[in-house]
Parts: structure tokens; C-alpha cells; sequence
């Protein structure tokens, strides 16, 4: 039997809500598929554990995490705690120590889901696969404030781009653009007012093209990029950028595919030294939290990606098949114009892949 270690970082807010959902789906394919076994390590790093101890994480959690095959990951973020603290303490960390230097965000519109965009008139008009670099760039944290709190403080924030870091980032993209039908990569930067890092993004791109001749791509910039994305949703396919476009483009790809609801993502380190991060796109969002309203598809679609890459490719698609279906037949959350709770949603997933 193959036995799969996964951490698991519920956080805060909705996280720990779909986070719930996502462990029951998890419990539920492991025995209808057999074959292979799950070992959950249910942690408590989060805003509730920060509050009480003042760290959201245990001294020596990179190397207590990096013993586990995977991570699935909720959300963090609390009212009380300053965005900077929470995300600076834990996610982002997290990205850069296990090298999970690509973000890979699916974007399409499922059946039952109402277009958001006139010229969008089936759901096969919008099918992206968007790869956000992960670990550099705008994200390098670099930076600081000097004369602080007077009218001629400065504050820096560094962008650092490297060859070796653009560089496996392009490459990870073409190799999916390869994969794809339509074999077609857009490259997404903003060379023209960005003259340094975005210049090197663009000339890289130019030279790693040459080692995929049958892969079509174009360059982007990235405000042109989001009428693109509005426009032309057709004629994008996969798409590369930088950390921080790629955070932006990838919310507008998932709120013109649907509802950030089922946006899910992959932080992937490719060459499999470190645990790669599966965490649904949405954050702990305040406003809804613990009123079991949230939608977890996100989550639930992020685990079976999860399976996927820990080789169990017939209980993700199992999984997918039954999120897909309980969209199609309308048992959704408000976000998607349903009526369900969270806990009836994860209930109507379930029966859908019970019954597969
Ligand atoms: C995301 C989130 C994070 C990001 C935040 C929480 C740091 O918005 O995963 O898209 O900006 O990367
Ligand atoms: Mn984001």
C-alpha cells in the first residue's frame, strides 16, 4: 500500500471550514480508490496559535514540514494580526524555504456556471492554465523604511529577479504549454516601464523558446494583458508571469471563470526536493467566517491536484469529476447563486463520488 504523508496547515478563518470539507472528501476516495493511504499531521500553525504563543509556527517547523510528502494548506489571516505579520511569518516563507518557485492556478469555466463576460458563450471559451513565479520578484521581501514616520521617510521595496530563478520558471511553463492541445504560451511582463528584472524575464524567455520549437508564444504586457483577458479570453491558453502579476492576473481569471470559491492552486517545487503546497486561492476571508457559508471546491479541488502529484491519478480525477458534477446540478454555494452551506456541498461532493 503506498502511504502518503501530508501536512496539514488548516489556518484561520474559512480555511479551517474547507479545510474540514477536504479531509472528509480525503477519507472518503482513500477507501472507495484502495491502494493507497493517507497520513494526516493535523497542525496548528495559524493566527489562533500566534495570538496565544507569538509565532505562527513551532521553532524548526521548515524542517518538521519538509519530512512530509505534501502540504495542504487553508488560509491564514486574522483581523486582529496585521496582513504583513501573517503572511511574512508563515505562506510566504513557506514558498521560498521549499523552493516551490511555480504557481500554478487552472482557470476554466465549468458547466453551470453562468458566463461573467458577453463574449464568453461556452464554458470551452475560457480554459487558462496561469504559472505564476513563486519565490522572487515582487515577493522577494527585500526592502525597508528609512526616516520613519516623518514627512521625509523612504521606503524601498526590491524586486529581485534571477537568471537561474526566471529562468526554470519559463522553462516550467513551456514544458506545460507542450503538454497542452493548443501548445501556446503567452509571456506575460512590463518590460517597458520595469527596465531591468522585466527586460531579463523577456530576453530569457527569447532564449528557452529556442529548446521548444513546437510551442507558439507571444509577449505580453501586463496591463494590456488584462483586456486581453477580458476581450479575447480565446485566444489565451497558458500564461507566464511574475510573482505579483501573476497574484493579479490570477484573481481576474478566477473571477471572470466563476468565483474565487473554486479557484485552486499548486506552489510546486518541480524537482521534488521539497513538499510541494496545494491550498484553494481564496484567504480566510473575514467577512463570511465560521457562518459555514464558504464554498469549498477550491479547497477540495486543490487536494486532488494534490493526489495527482503524489501519483494517485484516479482518485484525483474521481474527485474532480464529483466537484464538477455537484456544480453542473446546481448544489452550490451563494457565490455560484446556490443555496448550500459548506457542510452540504462537501455532503453532495461526496454522494457524487460515492456513486462514481
Ligand atoms: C495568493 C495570496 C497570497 C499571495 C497572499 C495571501 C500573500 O493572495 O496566494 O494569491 O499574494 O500570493
Ligand atoms: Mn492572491
Amino acid at each position: 500500500i503506498r502511504q502518503h504523508k501530508v501536512a496539514v496547515i488548516a489556518g484561520d478563518g474559512v480555511g479551517i471550514e474547507v479545510t474540514a470539507s477536504t479531509l472528509d472528501v480525503l477519507r472518503t476516495i482513500q477507501k472507495k480508490v484502495g491502494g493507497f493511504e493517507l497520513k494526516f499531521d493535523e497542525l496548528d500553525y495559524g493566527s489562533a496559535r500566534y495570538k496565544a504563543k507569538g509565532s505562527y509556527a513551532p521553532e524548526g517547523w521548515v524542517e518538521d514540514l519538509r519530512k512530509n510528502d505534501v502540504i495542504f494548506f487553508g488560509a491564514v489571516g486574522d483581523p486582529e494580526v496585521p496582513d504583513h505579520i501573517s503572511l511574512w511569518d508563515l505562506i510566504l516563507p513557506m514558498r521560498q524555504n521549499f523552493q516551490q518557485y511555480v504557481n500554478v492556478r487552472p482557470s476554466k469555466i465549468l458547466p453551470g456556471i453562468p458566463a461573467r463576460i458577453t463574449n464568453i458563450n461556452s464554458h470551452k471559451d475560457l480554459d487558462w492554465l496561469i504559472i505564476r513565479e513563486n519565490t522572487e520578484g515582487e515577493y522577494s521581501g527585500q526592502g525597508g523604511r528609512t526616516h520613519k514616520n516623518t514627512p521625509w521617510e523612504i521606503a524601498t521595496e526590491t524586486s529581485i529577479f534571477t537568471r537561474k530563478g526566471v529562468e526554470r520558471c519559463l522553462r516550467f511553463a513551456f514544458e506545460q504549454a507542450q503538454k497542452r492541445p493548443k501548445k501556446f504560451l503567452t509571456v506575460v511582463s512590463k518590460s517597458n516601464a520595469q527596465r531591468y528584472g522585466l527586460v531579463l524575464w523577456d530576453e530569457v524567455a527569447e532564449i528557452v523558446s529556442k529548446d521548444y520549437p513546437d510551442v507558439k508564444w507571444d509577449k505580453m504586457l501586463v496591463d494590456a494583458m488584462t483586456v486581453r483577458m477580458v476581450t479575447k479570453p480565446t485566444s489565451l491558453d497558458t500564461i507566464v508571469t511574475t510573482n505579483l502579476h501573476g497574484d493579479i492576473l490570477s484573481d481576474l481569471a478566477a473571477g471572470l471563470s466563476g468565483s474565487i470559491g473554486i479557484a485552486h492552486s499548486l506552489s510546486l517545487d518541480p524537482t521534488r526536493k521539497s513538499p510541494s503546497l496545494f491550498e484553494p486561492v481564496h484567504g480566510a476571508a473575514f467577512d463570511i467566517m465560521g457562518k459555514n457559508l464558504a464554498n469549498p471546491i477550491a479547497a477540495i479541488m486543490s487536494s486532488a491536484e494534490m493526489l495527482r502529484w503524489l501519483g494517485e491519478e484516479k482518485a484525483a480525477q474521481i474527485i474532480e469529476k464529483a466537484c464538477e458534477k455537484s456544480i453542473e446540478k446546481g448544489q452550490t454555494t451563494g457565490d455560484l447563486g446556490g443555496k448550500l452551506k459548506t457542510t452540504e456541498v462537501t455532503e453532495a461532493v461526496i454522494k457524487l463520488l460515492e456513486d462514481q
